[in-house]
């Protein structure tokens, strides 16, 4: 079977690595792919975003399945153009991708099922939203409809923080017309965590909860970020805690897109926050992700094709969980000034001395590929990923290689994890 993986960040390494190595797989081939997929799926030159650029490229390549990476394809229609040229495809349908690509979508769906979360309202009018923020004067939430690049959301502390990101999200239209319409939600205080089942429409395989680590620096401080380090298991997501996820929130949900005529196929990532013992859903996302999908492929030692072919087609009574690793970590490096301005083109040393440590993948991000080395290309560099016994273990080997890779201005957290360490 020939594979297409969709994107160019660690997470599309990740996927493309595991599927290269599955008893399945004869080809993987990456649109665009990075430095670290160049050394053994073919590239092929295509945008993610360019629809008919990728179905002309699947034909082209005799593709058999394509994985996409990233929501924005998703929420543009790429699995249903890729369906109806008779190529199977991982991922959901643009109508069922709207769980990421609508906050407003997704939060009605929650409330219509019966999914806890943090109470809201919509408004469409910013002197409306504006006048509710000063009236109600306690921290709010403010969030952009669409899909803003993760850059959307305002968590405010008072009236005049939301008072200014209804401004920049509606009267600035900083992120289009994503800040067409806004949700205000009340704000909830608790860790978050990451929950990940895989879909075929009507069945689902559950796969490992995983923590990830948005702020830029220690301690939770810092701008936001695409995520600087991942681990799985959290330790705050009991068995119990689990169960429930599974019974209030998946179980709901996807009950929720079939009776919506919108059955959710692919990958749904939910992002919770566990307030006082109870999971809430923050938000829904459509696709693996990144870096938690690092640290679940590492986890996961089987063949994952079953369970990405099942779920394009429909029919996952063939797939199972297959983890082996009991723990595993995930630390981004990135290039000094992220989420900032930074520079690239910096040479990356240490790459073949960490990728052999015990237990150690190292993928890539922004990366490129030189001759047989490597320079730096991206915000996000690279996802040094180890497994362990425990997420202690994990930790250690996951720093060991982290410390031996070396760039100029080399940034990246000392803590990730530091929840279930000692
Ligand atoms: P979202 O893209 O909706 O997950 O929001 C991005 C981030 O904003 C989340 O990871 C949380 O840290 C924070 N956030 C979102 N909704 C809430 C909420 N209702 N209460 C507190 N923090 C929130
Ligand atoms: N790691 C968070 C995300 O991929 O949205």
């Amino acid at each position: 079977m020939r594979v297409l993986v969709i994107g160019q960040g660690a997470r599309e390494h990740a996927l493309a690595f595991k599927l290269a190595g599955d008893s399945g797989v004869s080809a993987v081939l990456c649109a665009p792919g990075n430095g670290g997929t160049a050394a053994f799926a073919e590239a092929v030159d295509v945008s993610p975003t360019d629809t008919p650029g990728i179905v002309a490229a699947a034909k082209a390549h005799g593709i058999d399945l394509v994985v996409v990476g990233p929501e924005a394809p998703l929420v543009a229609g790429l699995v249903d153009a890729l369906e109806a040229a008779g190529i199977s495809a991982f991922g959901p349908s643009q109508a069922a991708a709207r769980l990421e690509g609508s906050k407003i979508f997704s939060k009605e769906l929650m409330a219509k099922y019966g999914v806890p979360t943090a109470g809201f309202r919509v408004f469409d009018d910013p002197d409306a939203a504006e006048a509710y923020v000063r009236e109600a004067n306690r921290p709010l939430v403010v969030k952009a409809d669409g899909l803003a690049a993760g850059k959307g959301v305002v968590v405010a502390d008072d009236a005049e923080e939301a008072v200014r990101g209804i401004g920049r999200i509606m009267r600035d239209r900083a992120f289009g017309d994503a800040g067409a319409r806004l949700l205000i939600e009340e704000r909830l205080v608790g860790p978050e965590v990451s929950y990940h089942v895989v879909c075929d429409g009507e069945t689902s395989v559950a796969l490992a909860a995983a923590q990830d680590h948005k702020r830029a620096f220690d301690g939770d401080r810092g701008p936001n970020t695409g995520g600087m380090g991942a681990y799985s298991p959290p330790p705050m997501v009991t068995p119990e805690i689990e169960q429930r996820i599974l019974r209030e929130v998946v179980e709901p949900t996807l009950r929720g897109m079939r009776e919506e005529g919108a059955p959710f196929r692919g990958v749904l990532f939910v992002g919770l926050m566990i307030v006082d013992g109870e999971p809430q859903v923050l938000e829904y996302n459509v696709r693996f992700g990144d870096p938690e999908c690092e640290a679940l492929m590492a986890r996961w030692q089987g063949d994952i094709l079953p369970l990405l072919l099942g779920s394009a087609r429909g029919d996952l009574s063939a797939a199972s969980p297959q983890w082996e690793a009991p723990a595993s970590m995930c630390v981004v490096l990135a290039s000094g000034g992220y989420p900032g301005t930074y520079e690239s083109g910096k040479a990356i040393e240490g790459l073949a001395e960490a990728g052999a440590m015990e237990g150690v993948t190292v993928f890539h991000a922004g990366t490129k590929r030189e001759g047989d080395a490597y320079v730096t290309a991206g915000g996000r560099v690279l996802a040094v990923t180890a497994t362990g016994a425990d997420v202690e273990e994990a930790a250690r080997r996951a720093y060991a290689a982290a410390d031996a890779i070396r760039f100029e201005d080399k940034q990246c957290r000392r803590d990730i994890g530091w929840q279930a360490r000692g």
